[in-house]
C-alpha cells in the first residue's frame, strides 16, 4: 500500500446537517477551525441548499464569512443547483460538491428530482465552476442500498459515477448512505466503478449504521482507494435516509490508518480532543470508539 491516505472531514456538514438541536454558528466556525488545526487538508464546511429542506445549515453564509481560513486547507461546500452555486461563491467558497444518487427513489426524497434532472441542474454549475477555476466533487449516494428502493444495481452506480466524472467532477465520492454495505459488496462496487472512473479520482463515504464502515474502508483500501470521508465524533447522517445516523468516526478511521502505517497528516490526539469538545457542545455521547476509549483514560 502507498503511504498516504487523504481523509476528507465531513463532520461540519454531514454531521451537523442531521443534528436535532440547532448548533450556534459560532460553534460551527470553531469546529471547522479546530479541524483545520488538526492537520486535515480538506474540511467540508457547510451546504448552500434550501434552508426549508435543511434548516440546520441555514447559516451557511455566516459560517463562510466568519471562518478564519488556514492557508493550504480546502473548505468545500455542497451545492444542489446554480442558485446554491451563486450563494456559495458570494460567500467566498472556492471549492464545491454536487450530489445525486444511484437510486431514483432516494433522489426524489433528497433533492426532489430524478437522477437525470439532478444532472441537468449540475450542468450549468459545472460550466460556471470550470470557468471560475472552482474544483468540483461529485457525490453518489445509495451505492450499496437505498432506504426506499432496497438493492441498487451496480450498473446504476457505475453509470451515475461515470456521468458525474464525464461532466467534470474531478473526484467522485461513493456514499453508502444507510450503512448497509459489507466488505465484499463494497469491494465489488468499488471495482465496478473503477472500470469506468480512475481509482485516483474515487473516494469512499461510509455511514456506520450497521457497524461495517471500518471493514468496508479496509476492503476498499486494499483495492487501491486513497481518499476516505469521515466525520469527527461519528456525527451525522442524512435527513432523507432513515437510519443513516452516524458517519464513520474520523478518530476511528485515523487510528486504523496510522496503526496500518499509513499517513494522514492528522494529529489524532488533537482530533480526539475536538471530538470530545463537539460531543459536549452537542450534549450527546461521543460516537467515536477511539474517542470513548481515550476519553475514559
Ligand atoms: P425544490 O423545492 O424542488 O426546489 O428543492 P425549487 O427549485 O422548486 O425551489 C423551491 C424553493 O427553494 C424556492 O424558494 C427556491 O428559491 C429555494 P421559494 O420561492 O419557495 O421561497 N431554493 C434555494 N434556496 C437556497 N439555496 C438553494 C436553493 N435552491 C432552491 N440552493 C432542492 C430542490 C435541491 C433545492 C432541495 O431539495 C434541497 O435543498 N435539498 C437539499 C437536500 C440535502 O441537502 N440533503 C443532504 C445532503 S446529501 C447527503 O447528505 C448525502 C452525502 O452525505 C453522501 C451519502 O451519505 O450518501 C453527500
Ligand atoms: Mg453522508
Amino acid at each position: 500500500m502507498s503511504e498516504q491516505v487523504r481523509v476528507v472531514e465531513v463532520g461540519a456538514r454531514d454531521g451537523l446537517q442531521n443534528e436535532p438541536a440547532s448548533v450556534p454558528t459560532a460553534i460551527k466556525i470553531e469546529l471547522i477551525e479546530r479541524l483545520a488545526d488538526c492537520g486535515y487538508d480538506t474540511v467540508e464546511a457547510t451546504s448552500f441548499v434550501s434552508p426549508k429542506w435543511i434548516p440546520q445549515l441555514a447559516d451557511a453564509e455566516a459560517v463562510m464569512h466568519g471562518l478564519q481560513r488556514k492557508p493550504g486547507v480546502r473548505y468545500p461546500v455542497l451545492v444542489p443547483n446554480l442558485q446554491g452555486y451563486v450563494r456559495a461563491r458570494a460567500a467566498g467558497a472556492s471549492e464545491i460538491a454536487v450530489f445525486t444518487a444511484a437510486s431514483e427513489a432516494f433522489n426524489r426524497k433528497n433533492i426532489n428530482a430524478s437522477i437525470d434532472e439532478s444532472i441537468a441542474r449540475f450542468e450549468p454549475v459545472l460550466t460556471q465552476a470550470h470557468a471560475d477555476g472552482v474544483r468540483v466533487r461529485g457525490y453518489v449516494s445509495t451505492v450499496l442500498g437505498c432506504p426506499y428502493q432496497g438493492a441498487v444495481p451496480l450498473t446504476d452506480v457505475v453509470r451515475v459515477a461515470a456521468r458525474l466524472h464525464a461532466l467534470g467532477c474531478g473526484e467522485i465520492s461513493l456514499g453508502d448512505t444507510i450503512g448497509v454495505g459489507t466488505p465484499g459488496k463494497a469491494r465489488a462496487m468499488l471495482r465496478a466503478v473503477a472500470e469506468a472512473v480512475p481509482m485516483d479520482a474515487l473516494a469512499v463515504h461510509f455511514h456506520d449504521t450497521y457497524g461495517q464502515a471500518l471493514a468496508n474502508i479496509l476492503a476498499c483500501l486494499e483495492d487501491g482507494v486513497r481518499v476516505v470521508d469521515a466525520a469527527v465524533a461519528g456525527t451525522g447522517g442524512c435527513p432523507y435516509a432513515r437510519g443513516a445516523s452516524g458517519n464513520v468516526a474520523s478518530e476511528d478511521v485515523i487510528y486504523m490508518l496510522h496503526g496500518m502505517g499509513l499517513q494522514t497528516g492528522v494529529d489524532l490526539d488533537a482530533l480526539i480532543a475536538t471530538g470530545q469538545w463537539l460531543a459536549t457542545q452537542l450534549g450527546r455521547g461521543n460516537g467515536s470508539r477511539v474517542g470513548q476509549a481515550r476519553g475514559a483514560a
